[in-house]
């Protein structure tokens, strides 16, 4: 009988023990830099990779919290006769071993790619079939986090194919990241908060960085990815995050302005902050966006609130976010190419939890403008925006 108990114990632990993903990770929105957006397929390499590494350092996006340094697809080229996935070694010679510690000896982390299909979108070998001799092989690198993509799976259920390499990484045993890029095909809002650490809710923001439009049906301007995270707010929280896709600032097409107000979504949303720019040569007000410190503790704020829109008048919206001790950032969005006036009255603003008086913050200019009590008007530049952080008077 003993025996028959010490049996359905270990069966029940062992189902446990396969059965979740890596806890405390993510616990705010992941923030680093992926190859994808300037680099796509052919121009991603070891060179890249590590000269990515070091301007991360050296360019301050360390010292604030950046971190991930992530390949996306094409670093792939085949299986071995065992089944184990083969490196591309034109484009990564010393192999990811090696370039896993490079990138932690900067005091990054590593991240990579694969697809839940047969194929990655680009063609490359996907993981179907061979979920666990990758886990095995990602954790043997050093890998920290894992983009999932979901290219070549037809007839493949979503939940299942996600839950298999979820099992797959925990059984490896190191802690990773996972990102899971189903875009938003399947609602993973609703289902997938025990399987990753973040999922896409659409398809892909437009490399350019286009304010607008949806080109291909499958390239999205911003605007048009920030339309499509309304009500999605409940759904996101520490270690389980909506993602609107990498940030294209610092990609042509983008004024400052709009980049800044791009950045300022994202850090709206409690999006992660993963750049998709050339990090080597960014121009300083590029910089300057996506190193922006009150922005960001905007975004990385532990209470871990995605931040939802509480007026819309037309090409003119206000978001809120919840912030911890009771703090609120608030944004003034607009989308016109004229300048917005606006007349702010806090009492007329439908501010959700506005309780008691707050000082005022105008996190762009970085300056301490009053306090709730009182009114002004402001103007927001054509496409920009203008956002606070409302702290609390105790
Ligand atoms: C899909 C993803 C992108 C990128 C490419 C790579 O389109 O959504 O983010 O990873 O595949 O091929």
């Amino acid at each position: 009988m003993k025996a028959f108990y010490t049996f359905f114990t270990i069966l029940f632990l062992s189902i446990l023990a396969n059965a979740q993903k890596f806890q405390n990770l993510a616990l705010t929105p992941p923030m680093g830099w992926n190859s994808w957006n300037r680099f796509e397929c052919d121009g991603v390499n070891e060179t890249v990779i590590k000269e990515m590494a070091d301007a991360m350092v050296l360019n301050g996006l360390k010292d604030v919290g950046y971190q991930y340094i992530v390949i996306d697809d094409c670093w792939q080229v085949g299986r071995d006769n065992n089944g184990y996935i083969i490196v591309d070694k034109e484009k990564f010679p010393s192999g990811m071993k090696a370039l896993a510690d490079y990138i932690h000896s900067k005091g990054l982390k590593f991240g990579i790619y694969s697809d839940a299909g047969t194929a990655t979108c680009a063609g490359r070998p996907g993981s179907k079939g061979f979920e666990v001799k990758d886990a095995e092989t990602y954790a043997k690198w050093g890998v920290d986090y894992l983009k999932y993509d979901w290219c070549n799976t037809q007839g493949q259920d979503a939940k299942q194919y996600y839950t298999i390499m979820r099992d797959a990484l925990f059984k490896a045993g190191r802690p990773i990241v996972f990102s899971m890029c189903e875009w938003g095909e399947n609602k993973p809002w609703e289902w997938a908060e025990d399987v990753s650490h973040l999922y896409r809710t659409t398809y892909d923001i437009d490399m350019k960085g286009r304010f607008d439009g949806d080109i291909w049906g499958n390239q999205l301007g911003w605007t048009k990815i920030l339309d499509k995270q309304v009500g999605l707010e409940k759904y996101a929280g520490p270690g389980h995050w909506n993602d609107p896709d990498m940030l294209a600032v610092g990609n042509s097409n983008m004024t400052t302005n709009e980049a800044r107000a791009h950045f300022t979504m994202w850090c709206m949303l409690a999006a992660p902050l993963m750049a998709g720019n050339d990090l080597r040569s960014m121009s300083v007000n590029d910089k300057n966006i996506l190193t922006n410190k009150a922005l960001i503790s905007i975004n990385q704020d532990k209470l871990g609130k995605q931040g939802f829109k509480i007026e819309d008048f037309g090409n003119f919206e206000i978001w809120q976010k919840e912030l911890s001790k009771g703090d609120i950032a608030i944004c003034l969005f607009n989308r016109e190419f004229n300048r917005k006036r606006y007349n702010i009255d806090w009492e007329s603003i439908p501010i959700k939890n506005f309780i008691g008086k707050y000082s005022v913050i105008d996190l762009w200019n970085n300056q301490n403008i009053g306090t709730t009590e009182s009114k002004f008007t402001i103007e927001i530049p054509s496409r920009d925006v203008v956002v606070y952080r409302l702290k609390k008077v105790l």
